[in-house]
């Protein structure tokens, strides 16, 4: 262990400048502009792989955007550990809102700033800097190694699970690890066991079938802004809750540990809330934050268009607007359940004024994952070496869809082991991994792997069941 960490330290500065290469290949999976970056983005992934020593790296072709596989696959008397990632980044607008272009990693008071530099390019790459390390030191890694890197994650497409589907001979291993997620706090380094689902519709409301001027025809017909702004409006009750029938049928209650649980971790609502900027924070009555974030189903308008929204005055009824809405669900909800539930809500509510059409953009499943394994307690003691603090576990609002496609389609349980921070600006301008997190990254990775490898001499029994569990479960 001593010669791989001592080889990340002497290299640190080189790793930096392969992320910001990454970094800079603008890889937004949902602009259909960026279809070439998205390929020059995998390609650019399997030549690193590659050059790291990898076997079998390669570009798959899929309906959408291309998918990475790469494997070392040469370690006897160890587990197969599958490594997944995304290397697909959100749009970087709104654009003059950062410091710093988003494609131009830039090193700021011990953060890497950039689009992708936690999410998930930058936590990607603390693994591909231990695999390195441990190829170019002891020349064999601790564990064998899949690896399945999809560019469709963030815009919700489904070609990587149909790779799963096509693939389960391929893809067998013991356990899968996903660095995407982030601590509970800055210094606080925790072990996320449990993620909201996904479903997220976009909403059109046509009403009439050209633009208006508002002052010749207003007030003789709905406005279909004033219409959507109604329905969005109806979509919760006065104590926060979604005003949707069946909509919290299916949610299972907190066990009284788990609340007790969240309620011993170390969170003060008013920094959270002064952190955001607010006067007051908002949610579901009866419950805390962590619960609201954690463990409860919410409905959120993500966006919303319609109108004249150019400098100055334009006096116009439009035809149409547009709402963007994602519902986060929990166990046991089913997204299918929930999708048509909303379609069937919003068809009874819309007024007969407009027409309102709904299209179901994308749905990923909530998952919860064993505390009980070797797997988790391999990332709880990799934790522990690499920040040398006692992690915390926590569950995280946030969707990471192929969590439950690798349980459901190969019988894989997951270890999320993230590095992020939770004002890391996921998603937003300023997106930033910082220096140490990333590096202590690099650290704990090398642990788990090495912590996989002893537990899998030691407890073979176990690491033996998991595996005939999983093949049982492939029937
Ligand atoms: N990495 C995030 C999810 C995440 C962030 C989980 C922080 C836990 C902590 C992931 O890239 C993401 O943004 N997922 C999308 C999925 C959606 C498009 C189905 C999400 O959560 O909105
Ligand atoms: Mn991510
Ligand atoms: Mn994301």
């Amino acid at each position: 262990m001593d010669q791989p960490l001592a080889y990340v330290h002497v290299n640190k500065d080189r790793f930096l400048a392969e992320l910001a290469e990454l970094i800079a290949i603008p890889s937004v999976s949902t602009d259909p502009d960026r279809r070439d970056d998205m390929r020059r983005c995998a390609e650019w992934l399997v030549a690193h792989l590659r050059s790291l020593g990898m076997d079998g790296s390669r570009v798959i072709s899929t309906g959408g955007h291309p998918i990475v596989y790469s494997e070392w696959c040469r370690a006897q008397d160890a587990p197969t550990l599958l490594l997944y990632g995304h290397y697909d980044v959100q749009p970087p607008d709104p654009l003059e809102q950062w410091t710093s272009p988003p494609f131009q990693a830039s090193v700021r008071d011990g953060n890497l700033y950039g689009r992708g530099a936690m999410d998930d390019k930058g936590q990607l790459f603390t693994h591909f800097k231990a695999i390195e390390a441990y190829l170019r030191t002891a020349g064999r890694l601790p564990v064998n190694l899949k690896i399945v890197l999809e560019g469709e994650e963030e815009s919700g497409g489904d070609s990587v699970s149909v790779f799963l589907a096509d693939h389960k001979h391929l893809l067998e291993a013991d356990l899968a690890v996903i660095s995407d997620s982030a601590f509970f706090a800055e210094d606080v380094p925790s072990l996320c066991y449990g993620l909201r689902g996904n479903v997220y519709f976009q909403v059109d409301v046509q009403g009439p079938g050209r633009d208006l001027h508002s002052g010749l025809f207003g007030g003789s017909l709905h406005n279909p802004i004033q219409a959507l702004s109604e329905i969005l409006a109806q979509l919760h009750d006065r104590e926060g809750r979604v005003a949707m029938d069946g909509f919290y049928d299916d949610v299972l209650p907190l066990a009284s540990e788990e609340r007790e649980a969240f309620s011993r971790l170390p969170w003060k609502d008013d920094d959270y809330r002064r952190g955001l900027g607010l006067a007051e924070l908002y949610g579901e009555a009866g419950f805390s934050t962590l619960e609201r974030l954690w463990a409860r189903p919410t409905l959120e308008c993500c966006g919303i268009i319609g109108g004249y929204t150019g400098e100055g005055v334009k006096s116009v009824i439009p035809s149409h607007a547009s709402a963007k809405v994602s519902m986060r669900l929990v166990p046991n909800q089913s997204p299918a359940k929930i999708a048509s539930l909303f379609e069937h809500h919003m068809h009874s509510i819309a007024p007969r004024t407009v027409r309102v059409t709904l299209r179901c953009l994308t749905r990923a499943e909530p998952s919860i994952v064993p505390l009980d394994s070797p797997g988790v307690r391999a990332a709880v003691a990799a934790l522990r070496e690499g920040f040398h603090k006692e992690p915390l576990f926590q569950r995280d609002g946030g969707s990471i869809p192929m969590v439950a496609s690798l349980k459901h389609t190969l019988g894989v349980d997951t270890v999320l082991l993230g590095f992020g921070l939770p004002e890391g600006n996921e998603h937003a301008p300023d997106e930033f991994l910082s220096l140490s997190n990333f590096f202590g990254g690099i650290g704990t990775v090398l642990h788990f792997y090495q912590e996989l490898h002893s537990s899998f001499l030691e407890y073979r029994h176990r690491w033996v069941r998991s595996i005939s569990g999983m093949s049982a479960q492939k029937g």
